[in-house]
């Protein structure tokens, strides 16, 4: 059985990917940029590489001998370059099938820096000759972490959500449905819409993580600008800031956004549900990160 490597295998989805892998007895083998974290996962039995999208060289020897290869990178600018120069590696490297982590609403004119840049790699795959499954998720759950420094010293969630209901994804669904894709047979060629169980509300947010940490939470409904800033003083970078503006700002018009069954069909069980992430999450809401 030839490897399957995950990239992004410290991120959300790589490593729910990897863990789900393992769960099947597949052959992985994980890619980091970092020495430390290939050896940690060496320590736990899984065999890892250290490269760089950028890299050609190291890209090419992470690729040596592997079968598929799961696909995911950070939200960047760099998506395009290093997606496509990812996909053109692992063509020349004999790789059969990639699984791509892209965006729900991918478009080439779409309104959002990462709508566009998602469906340019959608389509380089697409027409590459390799098989392929893109997994296009809807925002993720995972998301809601950023927000445990206002939970715990303010007990609210700020947010330019307004009223919106978003079938908001768990990450382990993601890494689930992925790691189906790539052991599974009847997935190529195929695009999934993945979504949460349900349209929920950042009201409900507040809710169902008040409840899993036995504290009241309050939702905080906030301008777009002050929403833009707030991100910009956290330190993302003004093109991502708009982005997420834009797409609460659709959020908000739509008014709630039907889930999907994709995530159902494909597992054969139903997809976390927002209660389910808040208790499994609630240590992580109660611990504020360091650094
Ligand atoms: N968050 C959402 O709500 C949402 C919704 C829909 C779609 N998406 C899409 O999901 C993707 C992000 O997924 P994620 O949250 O799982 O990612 P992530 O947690 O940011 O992880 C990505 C991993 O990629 C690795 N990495 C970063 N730069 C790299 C490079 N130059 N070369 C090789 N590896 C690199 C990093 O690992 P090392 O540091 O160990 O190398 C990092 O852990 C984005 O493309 C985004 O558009 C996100």
């Amino acid at each position: 059985m030839k490897p399957i490597l995950v990239t992004g295998a410290t991120g959300t989805t790589g490593s729910a990917t990897l863990q789900y892998l393992k769960v099947k007895g597949a052959n992985v083998r994980a890619m980091t940029r970092d020495k430390a974290h290939a050896a940690g996962f060496e320590a736990r039995g899984i065999p890892a590489v250290v490269a760089d999208f950028g890299d050609p060289a190291a890209l090419a020897k992470a690729l040596e001998g592997v079968e598929k290869a799961f696909l995911v990178h950070p939200p960047s600018p760099e998506i395009p370059q290093h997606e496509k120069a990812f996909i053109h590696a692992a063509k020349k490297a004999g790789v059969k099938k990639i699984v791509k982590v892209s965006i729900i609403g991918a478009d080439l004119h779409g309104a959002l820096h990462l709508a566009r840049w998602h469906a340019e790699v959608e389509s380089c795959l697409k027409s590459s000759g390799l098989a392929y499954t893109i997994l296009r998720p809807h925002s993720f759950l995972q998301n809601l972490l950023a927000n445990v420094a206002t939970i715990q010293h303010e007990g609210a969630i700020y947010s330019d959500n307004g009223d919106a209901k978003i079938p908001l994804i768990d990450a382990r669904d993601i890494g689930a449905v992925a790691a189906a894709a790539l052991t599974e047979e009847g997935h190529d060629g195929k695009v999934y819409h993945l979504t949460g169980p349900a349209a929920v509300s950042f009201r409900d947010v507040a809710q169902a993580v008040g409840k899993a940490i036995g504290k009241d939470i309050q939702y905080v409904d906030v301008s777009d600008e002050a929403a833009r800033q707030g991100m910009m003083g956290a330190g993302f970078p003004k093109w991502l800031a708009d982005d997420l503006v834009t797409l609460n700002q659709l959020g908000r018009q739509l008014g709630v956004q039907q889930p999907t069954s994709d995530v159902d069909e494909v597992l054969g069980r139903p997809a976390h549900s927002l209660a389910d992430f808040a208790r499994d999450y609630a240590r992580a809401f109660e611990m504020e990160a360091v650094g």
